[in-house]
């Protein structure tokens, strides 16, 4: 035993004098070269820089990979388009005297790669940093004085700190291209790289052909890339640089243990992938092209791509296809054209509004920082040969990109997006353009409607909100009315309200009857009506002591009305005559998803898709009212009866808004109005009155994990007598239960993974305190994405703490909060 011991510890010992240069080293001199075989390990272990050979090819290339991970991923290639030929061992990198990096093939003593620089070192030294850049520079030289760096020379990847761009005075253009295959680190002809024409942005070319374009840098992001703010749960940050002396792209990380990189791949598409440590593997989470909307130019010329509708293009308002038969062949590539050309000179143009809007090339677009929206609008009217305009920076909601050319490449988003203005035709303006025309046309047409022609006005007045409802985003503004603030100004010109003569609405609901009657809601009683036409709706009559004045009302109401997304109930118009205030709604025959749920009989319609649909459904309905960008509505009383369900079972979200309607304030805290119902209140809420974007994923928390078990919050478990679901859910999740939970009618028939998904983001949602919950931009994230995504671990779920409750007993003490379950409270002080 002490022998072999011994023996071994000679050998090591022997192993290390004989290999000095094993030990990690992360430099090379001109007297100590690269052999191949040998790496080069940054400081802190985090990159590694070596020969490799790819698998199955005879070639071998200098490369930076992760030192840590294990599945070895290349981030840069030197001699990518000159090869070593043989394996590993049969390269050479050394450092020449006056600091030229050098690759030499050993069997042919020729080198095959050489760095150019331009400056002379003289005392030269190469080394990998802990960021992952290779760099050249004197031996005392200062911390970032570098005579040559690999980040200066991108291969198809950019990891943190690394840039993408052009810099003037030094003349360097930092580009990124593909790899031929798996294989073969070659360039080939996919390349991104800063065009720095106009407004900059990024593209995708395969060779001369454009695939993707980033649009420019909104402030806050890419204007083609609006979910970058889900990101921050990564702890990425970006930055874009946009001087006469360089325009660039970076990202960085503030955690060096979240290891991210983008990379353009072979088939042309550009991923970020971030690496998983518990699972050992990289996980894809965004690219681009992501949709058939996002091929550059999809639908040609002033031609808009819309995911969501189909066939995909659509001209802009008071636009035509410039090829009708291809149009109708679902070929938008040639785009649209003027249906009415411009005025110009005589100032009778104005501006049609594409709202949710990827801005349009601005490679010929004009942008003056030092101009507002207004300002904007003004500047472009003044010149013939401007076509549309925008705001330029979102962040600080200043500066104006003006474009002189056609608008190519537009398309909307679901989520993110911003205006453009696009100038035609006062002839091709629509009828929505005058402000004083529409008031006054409102109130000729109440007073004498009352006599003649009810039906007939109340069904004109529908069918145009029909029709400009199908075109919401494309909507006519006038270009008179510069002084009024933006929402002003979209109220105004946007679409006029509906008003339902009181008549009408009464004979839909056959005057207040009981049959008509489904339910009493918080805010008062609703009927199911009728209209004329067919067209069934949902009327909200509110409680007459709890509405503000008529102007006020409609203003809400109008903005509201304006909310339209496909998971959430659609607000028609609305009634008003004296104190009565009624909400007209359409009318969704399968009632609410509390009647399927929590009802034995019914709830084996819901399956795991369904379930998991209605989840997804909710989470994007709920995104859509946080994150509209001027409004912003915080809904507070998300429950299972507000979710009302199509034939479909698709989930539309209902009583959002209401706060605004009852005339509270939505950014204050405890002003007139708290609405919410108990189960469903985050503890804040409930406790002080406070809420915000925080207080709903709490909600939609409690939702989720209602949806999966079938049981109501305040239902109470034969396991745990005296707790909430919440708390039930808790128990089992600490347990490693937490498949138990999964409502019996299923009979387990789901996936696994995703179940336990939507438990985890269900308990990360009722997590007590507001800044652990996510934001539901991430949520929509996590539950479209890989369920294998590392999500955080959930900490006790909020009920807990607000009571001298142990958490691991099931004692009764939360029960002051488990009392009012299913009553929607509306504390309503008066003003
Ligand atoms: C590399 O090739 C040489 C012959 O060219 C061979 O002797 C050596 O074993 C090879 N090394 C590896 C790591 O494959
Ligand atoms: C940078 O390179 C790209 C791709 O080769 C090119 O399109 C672009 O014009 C270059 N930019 C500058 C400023 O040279
Ligand atoms: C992200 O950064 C913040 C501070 O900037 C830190 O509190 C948080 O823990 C980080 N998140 C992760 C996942 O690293
Ligand atoms: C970095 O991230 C890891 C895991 O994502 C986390 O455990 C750690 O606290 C983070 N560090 C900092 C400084 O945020
Ligand atoms: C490139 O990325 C796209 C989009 O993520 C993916 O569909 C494709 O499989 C990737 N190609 C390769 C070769 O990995
Ligand atoms: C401008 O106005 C004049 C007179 O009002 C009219 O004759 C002319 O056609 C208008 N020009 C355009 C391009 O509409
Ligand atoms: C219109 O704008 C373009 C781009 O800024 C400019 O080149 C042109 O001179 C302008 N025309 C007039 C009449 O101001």
């Amino acid at each position: 035993m002490k022998n072999i011991g011994c023996t071994s510890f000679l050998l090591a010992s022997l192993l290390l004098a004989l290999l000095p240069s094993s030990t990690a080293r992360d430099t090379i001199t001109p007297t100590t070269p690269l052999s191949g075989g040998q790496t080069l390990i940054s400081s802190a272990k985090f990159f590694a820089l070596g020969f490799f050979t790819p698998a199955g090819t005879a070639n071998s290339y200098l490369g930076i990979w992760y030192n840590n991970i294990k599945t070895q991923t290349i981030v840069w290639v030197a001699n990518r388009d000159s090869p070593v030929a043989g394996n590993s061992t049969d390269g050479i990198l050394s450092i020449s005297r006056n600091g030229a990096l050098i690759i030499t093939d050993r069997s042919t003593n020729l080198p095959v790669w050489s760095s150019q620089t331009t400056s002379s070192l003289a005392t030269p030294l190469a080394q990998l940093l802990d960021n992952g850049n290779f760099v050249v520079r004197n031996v005392n030289s200062g911390d970032n004085d570098f005579a040559w760096q690999s980040f200066d020379h991108p291969t198809d990847t950019l990891i943190p700190g690394m840039k993408i761009g052009v810099n003037f005075d030094t003349h360097i253009n930092r580009t990124v291209s593909a790899w031929k295959s798996d294989t073969d680190p070659s360039s080939s002809s996919y390349i991104a790289a800063m065009d720095t024409n106009g407004d900059p942005q990024l593209y995708f070319w395969s060779g001369l052909r454009k695939i993707w374009r980033s649009g420019p840098w909104d402030g806050l992001h890419f204007s083609g890339v609006p979910e970058t703010t889900t990101y921050i749960q990564f702890n990425l940050s970006f930055s874009f640089i946009n001087t006469k002396n360089e325009v660039s792209y970076s990202f960085n990380t503030q955690n060096s243990s979240i290891v991210t990189r983008l990379l353009l791949n072979q088939s042309g598409h550009v991923q970020r992938a971030i690496w998983l440590w518990d699972t050992e593997r990289w996980n894809f989470f965004w690219q681009a092209p992501g949709d058939q909307c996002d091929n550059y130019a999809a639908c040609g010329p002033y031609g808009v791509c819309d995911p969501n509708m189909s066939p995909v293009c659509e001209c802009v308002q008071g636009f035509m296809p410039r090829n009708p038969t291809n149009w109708a062949l679902m070929e938008g590539k040639d785009g649209c054209r003027r249906k009415t050309t411009l005025d110009c000179k005589n100032g009778t143009d104005g501006f049609v509004r594409v709202s949710g809007a990827k801005v349009p090339d601005t490679a010929q677009a004009v942008v003056d920082f030092s101009l507002g929206l207004d300002g904007c609008k003004t500047r472009c009217l003044m010149n013939c040969s401007c076509t549309a305009y925008a705001l330029a920076n979102l962040n600080s909601g200043s500066g104006c990109l003006m474009w002189v050319a056609d608008l190519v490449d537009m398309r909307l988003y679901t989520i993110g997006g911003q205006d453009v203005y696009v100038r035609v035709a006062a002839a091709d303006l629509g009828p929505a353009s005058d402000e004083h025309n529409h008031t006054s046309e409102l109130t000729a047409v109440i007073v004498p409607c009352i006599v003649v022609g009810v039906f007939l006005l109340a069904g004109v007045g529908w069918c145009m909100w029909r029709r400009k409802s199908k075109r919401r985003r494309m909507l006519g503004t006038s270009s008179f009315h510069d002084k009024r603030s933006a929402e002003q100004e979209r109220i105004d010109n946007d679409f006029e309200l509906p008003i339902f003569p009181l008549e009408v609405i009464t004979a839909a609901i056959n005057n207040f009857s009981a049959e008509n009657k489904l339910g009493e809601g918080g805010f008062g009683p609703v009927y199911k009506g009728r209209l004329d036409d067919g067209q069934e709706i949902a009327v909200k009559r509110l409680a007459k002591t709890s509405v503000q004045g008529l102007d006020e009302f409609k203003t809400e109401v109008m903005l509201i009305a304006k909310l339209q997304h496909r998971n959430l109930v659609r607000l028609l118009g609305c009634c008003v005559q004296g104190r009565e205030r009624m909400l007209v709604y359409e009318y969704l025959p399968n009632k609410s998803l509390d009647a399927f749920l929590f009802d034995k009989a019914k709830s084996v319609l819901l399956n795991w898709q369904t379930r998991y649909e209605i989840i997804f459904g909710i989470s994007r309905g709920l995104l859509y009212l946080h994150q509209d960008s001027r409004l912003r509505i915080i809904h507070r009383d998300l429950k299972a009866s507000n979710i009302l369900l199509d034939e479909e079972m698709n989930p539309k979200i209902s009583d959002f808004g209401m706060a605004r309607i009852f005339g509270g304030d939505e950014t204050q805290v405890n002003t007139i109005k708290v609405v919410g119902t108990y189960g469903y209140m985050s503890p804040e809420y409930a406790m002080d009155g406070v809420f915000s974007v925080k207080s709903d994923v709490f909600s939609f928390g409690v939702l989720v994990l209602e949806i999966i078990s079938g049981k109501r919050n305040r239902g109470v478990y034969s396991a745990s007598p005296h707790m909430n679901l919440l708390g039930h859910v808790w128990s089992l999740w600490k347990e490693g239960n937490s498949l138990k939970l999964a409502d019996e009618t299923m009979n387990s028939d789901f996936p696994v993974d995703e179940v336990l998904k939507c438990i985890k983001i269900g308990l990360l949602c009722v997590q007590e305190r507001p800044e652990d919950r996510p934001l539901m931009s991430w949520i929509v994230l996590m539950l479209a994405g890989d369920s294998g995504l590392g999500l955080p671990e959930p900490k006790q779920p909020g009920f807990f703490s607000r009571f001298p409750v142990d958490s691991d007993s099931s004692s009764g003490k939360q029960e002051s909060t488990t009392i009012n379950y299913d009553i929607s409270v509306s504390i309503i002080e008066g003003r």
